[in-house]
């Protein structure tokens, strides 16, 4: 029977590039709806950029444009990486669109008709200067906890304490520096409170899926929500002031509904301007007893969101609630959180600059499973994996067996393929391949693939076919083996092609056939006639990760606001001229020796070789540096300032160093600088 599936991946933001982690998701989505496809239902796939809040609202005034303006740029890269990646969606759409601006107003009308609105007036950190009000991750200061220095309103990442934007200790505001003020305002906040006994059923319940009871979450979701039930819910602020990019709610000027009431409402709007131009009837698949199944793929991250306020909001306001909330983990490379500084922060673009998108789709599938854990890009091991899954033994057995074909046969195929085992086990394996990939356990169903693909590399060892090749009276042999192989990589092909579609592409047309569906895997290929081979992928060359890795090590780091100062910074002195200047004489200077004074606890006596002679210095930067940690570095010294006698003994120059209250800091020359160099 077919199927009516409506599919979504999260709405990424329209402030950052496509990088890795993202793909995660959109590629297990993909693959989940290309072999939906590939069974033969009526499978659609949208997703939006998700445009609205305060960081989208700021980075468009960093940038000196407006935020239509950053939002429409941003959609044409995140397409761009997707399409790179063979992301198909049906519908790339935007949460900033008419349709959208419609069902957030329809939902919100409804929930509020319902009595599932409330205002209240709450009391937030606002910026002065900037006239705004700030949300928890634009408000900075010291954590409350430990002390650490410039921590986020919400938590500290160095001691991992949460808490209220307002307990911070010295707040400033990541926007403009200003210390915040407290300051009242009305709020619109939907009573999640009131709409648990729907949830708890609601997340515990199943659905019936083809006949068959599925669970709406998974298990580690489903425990997730009881923690959640168990702390209790509260209500959801929905709204936030001007400024503010969004949509306004009716009614209330100046008011805005918050991001997050929009964003998966936005997955609505794709599908109805989806539905709009294809001709299809949108309400069979949102209206509350839709038999159509609709499944949330997101990260590990919002699941609150789509488990939690999402299916309450829909239920609430006369709609269909989600079939499934598939969620996935994090990606981590080579076993650590991305980073930009490792390089490891790999964005789409740069990785499709380097590197073949089929390698990662690959690598991603070879180890998602159905559960929410953090799956590992191993650099090394993707490298290895590829190279030999996929050209070693996938690829391989069509390169062995076309030549002879083309050569030998004038590229037909045999007639009769005689008694072919190690077929008829490649036909048989589709209905258990296709019941992991439902159920979204794609690794286990590469290494079943792969363990097909060593049985036809056995055959292949078995039967020799270039030995073949050689002997008197084989040829109807050959021809039969080779076919066999030929079959067996198209069966291959069959399954690998959720996964691999330019690939399963490319294969159709050297085997001269139509699109591959799944129920083709029921029929062979007999005397038909094959295009003639060339090459359908190359191995991953380890010094392109390399390439790639450096590239994202210089990659410009995010736009980042300039947070306060929390040192002193002294005016600047009055203009000398360039003969000032040149009069003050600066030497690299290498410290030879470096030794406490006895009797001055802030000096530290300095032995200074510039180059043709050395100084004795006493520097007054005890407090700062050990002297044994001084040795042997090169510095800056002042060579022809009048030597001055002190209690201690002569001091003849001066050595640079930076600070004041903040601390001290004695300045070095990049490494190759040599004692003696005049500094100008
Ligand atoms: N805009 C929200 C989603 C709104 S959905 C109505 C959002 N955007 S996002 O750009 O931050 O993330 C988009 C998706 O990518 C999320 O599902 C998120 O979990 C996923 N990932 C982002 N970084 C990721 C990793 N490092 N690893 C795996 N998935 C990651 O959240
Ligand atoms: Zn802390």
């Amino acid at each position: 029977m077919s199927r009516k599936i409506l599919v979504t991946s999260a709405l990424p933001y329209a402030n950052g590039a496509i990088h890795l982690g993202h793909l995660v998701e959109y590629i297990q989505t993909d693959i989940w709806v290309r072999f939906q496809k590939m069974r033969g239902h009526s499978c659609h796939y949208v997703c939006a950029d998700d445009t609205h809040g305060t960081p989208i609202m700021l980075r468009a005034e960093k940038e000196g444009i407006t935020p239509e303006a950053l939002i429409e740029r941003v959609h044409g890269e995140h397409l761009r990486d997707f399409t790179g990646f063979h992301v198909a969606f049906d519908n790339y759409y935007s949460t900033n669109s008419a349709e959208n601006r419609q069902f957030a107003y329809d939902i919100y009308a409804k929930l509020k008709a319902n009595g599932k609105i409330v205002s209240r007036t709450i009391s937030q950190l606002y910026d002065p200067q900037k006239n705004m009000f700030l949300p928890d991750r634009f408000v900075k200061g010291e954590c409350p906890k430990c002390g650490a220095k410039d921590q986020y309103g919400d938590n500290c990442e160095v001691c991992g304490a949460t808490y209220q934007p307002t307990e911070l200790k010295n707040p400033y505001s990541a926007v403009s520096g200003a210390t915040p003020v407290l300051r009242d305002s009305e709020h619109f906040f939907f009573r999640l409170g009131e709409c648990e006994d729907f949830l708890k059923g609601w997340t515990t319940g199943a659905t019936t899926v083809n006949g068959a009871e599925r669970a709406r979450l998974q298990e580690g979701a489903a425990n997730k929500m009881q923690e959640w039930f168990d702390a209790g819910l509260n209500d959801w602020d929905i709204s936030r002031d001007a400024p503010y990019f969004g949509f306004e709610i009716p009614d209330a000027p100046g008011k805005y509904f918050y991001v997050w009431l929009d964003a998966p409402v936005g997955y609505m709007a794709s599908h109805k301007n989806l539905c709009d131009r294809l001709g299809l009837d949108f309400d069979e698949y949102w209206n509350k007893d839709s038999s159509a199944e609709l499944y949330h793929f997101i990260g590990k991250d919002i699941l609150y969101f789509h488990a939690l306020f999402w299916p309450a909001m829909l239920e609430y306001s006369g709609y269909r609630t989600p079939t499934g909330i598939n969620a996935h983990g994090f990606l981590t490379v080579d076993g650590a959180k991305m980073s930009k500084s490792r390089g490891t922060f790999i964005t789409a673009e740069s990785y499709l600059r380097h590197l073949n998108p089929e390698w990662l789709r690959y690598y991603f599938a070879a180890k998602l499973n159905s559960a929410i854990e953090d799956i590992d890009l191993n650099l090394e091991d993707f490298a290895a994996r590829v190279n030999s899954d996929l050209i070693g033994k996938y690829v391989n057995i069509a390169s062995r067996a076309a030549g002879f074909i083309s050569k030998r046969f004038g590229g037909e195929l045999a007639r009769d393929l005689g008694d072919a085992p190690v077929l008829a086990k490649l036909q048989a394996a589709g209905d258990e391949l296709a019941q992991l990939i439902e159920n979204r356990e794609f690794s286990r169903a590469i290494r079943d693939i792969m363990a097909l693909t060593d049985e036809v590399n056995q055959f292949v060892d078995a039967n020799k076919p270039w030995e073949m090749a050689k002997q008197e009276g084989m040829d109807a042999e050959l021809q039969r083996v080779c076919s066999i192989l030929i079959n067996a990589f198209r069966l291959l092909t069959i399954y690998l092609k959720p996964v691999l579609p330019r690939l399963a592409a490319d294969v159709e047309a050297f085997l001269n056939i139509a699109p591959l569906r799944w129920v083709d895997a029921g029929s062979l290929l007999l005397a038909h006639c094959i295009n003639p081979y060339s090459h359908l992928m190359t191995r991953i060359d380890p010094k392109a990760i390399e390439a790639m890795v450096e590239e994202n090590k210089q990659a410009l780091a995010p736009i980042e606001t300039k947070p306060a100062l929390d040192y002193d910074v002294p005016p600047i002195a009055e203009t000398i001229s360039i003969d000032d200047f040149m009069k003050v004489d600066l030497r690299v200077a290498k410290i030879v020796e470096a030794k406490a004074v006895e009797g001055a606890d802030k000096l530290v006596s300095l032995t200074l070789d510039i180059g043709n002679e050395t100084r004795h210095v006493f520097a007054g930067i005890k407090s700062a540096y050990k002297p044994e940690d001084l040795q042997g570095r090169l510095t800056v010294m002042v060579a022809n300032l009048a030597p001055r006698k002190m209690k201690f003994g002569l001091s003849e120059g001066m050595v640079l160093a930076g600070g004041g209250d903040g601390g001290l800091y004695i300045l070095s020359p990049d490494s190759g600088a040599k004692p003696g160099m005049r500094v100008k």
